[in-house]
């Protein structure tokens, strides 16, 4: 099984990170780990879109701009971890997400518009932390289920999150524990 991880956080003591690395623990496989706060990775603006159009066109999906979704195209499982941001996810994910939604690598069109996917991911494991709650889980965990359901054609989804690690009076170790029981429930 190759296992790829997209680690989203930031912080160094980031407790989304000590999440997934709990969940990761639990998984059999290869585990590669893209951590976006030390890649150079770049949102899609004119120049880059200019450049992709073309290495599209011309199939030379080789290159490196495509270095992100050539790993998930070979992945069998995807672990994304990201904390709860501005009611969403990092913004980094979101530049991740451009740069692996490569029409003609890893998904493609059928006669009737209908994405259809280029990779075999057979499992995606969402895992999130909140300083409150999380006040709609489609702004962050639906749009990733959505997105990966659409394009790579995943069903088995699975999302793990903590809340209220930042509200006062709160036990953070409790709330952290809880849902590293969450983790071992998922492989019993
Ligand atoms: C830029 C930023 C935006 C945040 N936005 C929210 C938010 O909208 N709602 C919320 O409950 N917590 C928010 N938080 C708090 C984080 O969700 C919380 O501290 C989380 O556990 C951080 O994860 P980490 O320990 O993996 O870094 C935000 C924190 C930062 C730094």
């Amino acid at each position: 099984m190759k296992i790829l991880y997209i680690n989203a956080c930031v912080r160094k003591e980031s407790r989304t990170n000590k999440l997934a690395k709990y969940l990761l623990e639990k998984l059999n496989g290869n585990i590669k780990e893209i951590n976006l706060d030390k890649e150079n990775i770049k949102p899609i603006d004119s120049k880059l879109l200019k450049l992709r159009d073309e290495l599209i066109l011309n199939k030379n999906y080789s290159d490196d701009l495509f270095k992100y979704a050539n790993d998930l195209k070979e992945s069998d499982i995807v672990v994304i971890a990201s904390p709860y941001w501005d009611l969403s996810f990092s913004s980094l994910l979101k530049i991740y997400f451009e740069n692996i939604n490569v029409v003609g690598l890893t998904f493609s069109y059928d006669d009737m518009g209908k994405p259809i996917s280029l990779c075999h991911i057979k499992k995606l494991y969402y895992v999130t932390t909140a300083g409150g709650y999380i006040m709609n889980d489609e702004f962050g965990f639906g749009y990733v289920k959505t997105m990966f359901n659409t394009f790579f054609n995943v069903k088995d989804i699975e999302y793990i999150k903590a809340e209220g690690l930042d509200i006062y009076g709160n036990n953070v170790d409790i709330i952290m524990n809880n849902a590293k029981i969450d983790i071992d429930n998922l492989f019993k």
